[in-house]
């Protein structure tokens, strides 16, 4: 039997019209006629796909520039004649991988560069649809080498706690919201009697790898690893496939899990791994949302650390917080258990984890009302025409700001760190008892930044 078309779950994150597919495969709204653009095969079903593609162009291009600048610097220092032989061979070594990385990235995101129109700002913003900006190309880098070229003891130990925690429910279709790389998503396909699995991201970078691995054409990048065994584990390149190809029925999207571009009341199972408590949004109103996607009678696996990082300490919940808002969203009381599993443990290195991470398991009962539409900014910075809040952090920043400037403009290569304080009370920023440690302080940091070693 024909693997169910994925359409039918579709629906345009703008105006949450059914999304239809057009003879070339490519998809568009067939409320509001917004098109969603591919990349490599992946459909962007972003509510503003355009805006949303510049900036992980722009994204690209920083990660791309960061590693020539990395290479550059290595190369300055390989000028150097006293450099120990090993020493010589462990620098080398990294410089190509980062020329090597570069290309292959550029390669590899090449897709993003033909999706050229550039939004206007006014656009994206009044639309809502930022990206956050703490999320770079390569914020989750290493979870692609875990899921696809580590080996399978922490991909199997996630896999029997998610297919666990779906008991006998695993039927229909399977929606993966921040799926990353992909592995979870494949390995639930490839085990579980589902029909259809879609597997949303937004980062293009971790959904082309997974579109090359789960093919089995596969791709090769290099591993940075954060604490290498040895001179050549400073930079491994890494062949990333999946151990087979992916059957029949399995997706993957590019989208917003805060825009989620299906069809509300459509999906069986919806599995949130290790992504709940990294969203900007407050965890009641995201599991209404998971409530609205799921079928009466849907389950929610949630899985993963629950290390929630809001800006008010009552948006921070405990476990026991999370279980009670769980079942004030329309679930059934969840089965709930806690494991330890290795987290994050490249061969290739000696720094990794255990974590003591949270399986749930909630049925859906009851619908409820729907969570309003996310705002990533406020209206006084989209509509533009409101006074800017004089809130403490901003007043606070002035300051700071002002004071820094003051001082890396009176950095000529001559003043002593006393000259600068002199200068800072003779302006009145602050009295020359507080300016000397402050002074300090601020250089200390700049001196530190400037000697930490370059991260990819
Ligand atoms: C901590 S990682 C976990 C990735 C994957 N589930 C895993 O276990 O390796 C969080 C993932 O959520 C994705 N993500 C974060 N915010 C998102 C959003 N608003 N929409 C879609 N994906 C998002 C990130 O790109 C990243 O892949």
């Amino acid at each position: 039997m024909p693997a169910p078309d994925v359409t039918a779950l579709l629906a345009c994150p703008r105006c949450e019209v059914a999304v239809r597919q057009y003879p070339d495969s490519s998809f568009g709204c067939s409320g509001c006629g917004l098109k969603f653009p591919s990349l490599a095969g992946v459909p962007c079903l972003f509510a503003e796909p355009a805006a949303t593609l510049a900036e992980w162009r722009q994204r690209l291009k920083f990660a791309l520039e960061k590693l020539a600048h990395d290479a550059a610097a290595l190369q300055a220092e390989l000028q150097n004649p006293r450099l120990r032989p090993l020493t010589r061979e462990r620098l080398t070594l990294l410089n190509q991988a980062f020329g090597n990385q570069a290309r292959r990235l550029a390669e590899l995101l090449a897709p993003l560069s033909l999706q050229g129109s550039q939004p206007t700002l006014a656009t994206h913003l009044a639309l809502q649809t930022r990206l956050p900006t703490d999320q770079g190309l390569t914020t989750y880098y290493p979870n692609i080498h875990r899921d696809w070229a580590w080996g399978d003891t922490e991909n199997a130990e996630s896999l029997k706690l998610v297919a666990g925690a779906l008991g006998n429910g695993a039927a229909g279709n399977v929606l993966v919201l921040g799926a990353g790389a992909g592995r979870l998503a494949y390995d639930l396909h490839q085990q579980l009697p589902v029909d259809t699995t879609v597997a949303l991201d937004f980062n293009p970078l971790l959904a082309l790898v997974a579109a090359r691995a789960v093919s089995g054409e596969g791709v090769e990048l290099w591993e940075f690893p954060v604490a290498p065994r040895s001179i050549g584990d400073h930079a491994v390149l890494r062949a990333l496939v999946a151990p087979a190809p992916v059957r029949d029925g399995f997706h993957l999207v590019l989208g917003d899990v805060l825009r989620p571009p299906f069809v509300p009341g459509s999906i069986d199972v919806v599995v949130t791994p290790w992504v709940v408590d990294i969203l900007p949004e407050d965890f009641r109103h995201f599991a209404a949302r998971v409530n609205g996607l799921l079928k009466p009678g849907g389950r929610w696996i949630c899985f993963g650390s629950l290390a929630f990082g809001q800006p008010e300490a009552a948006g921070r919940y405990s476990l026991e917080e999370v279980l009670a808002i769980v079942m004030d969203s329309g679930f059934a009381e969840p089965d709930v258990r806690e494991d330890e599993i290795p987290y994050m443990c490249s061969p290739a290195s000696r720094h990794g984890r255990r974590e003591l991470v949270v399986s749930i398991g909630a049925t859906k009962e009851q619908a409820v009302p729907r969570p309003p539409r996310h705002r990533a900014l406020p209206d006084w910075l989209v509509a533009g025409t409101q006074p800017v809040p004089l809130l403490p952090a901003f007043q606070l920043q002035a300051m700071t700001t002002r004071i820094y400037g003051f001082i890396m403009g009176l950095i000529d290569g001559r003043r002593s760190v006393a000259d600068m304080a002199k200068l800072l009370a003779d302006q009145r920023l602050m009295t020359r008892e507080e300016a000397e440690p402050a002074i300090r302080t601020f250089l200390t940091k700049m001196y530190e930044d400037s000697q930490r070693p370059p991260g990819f």
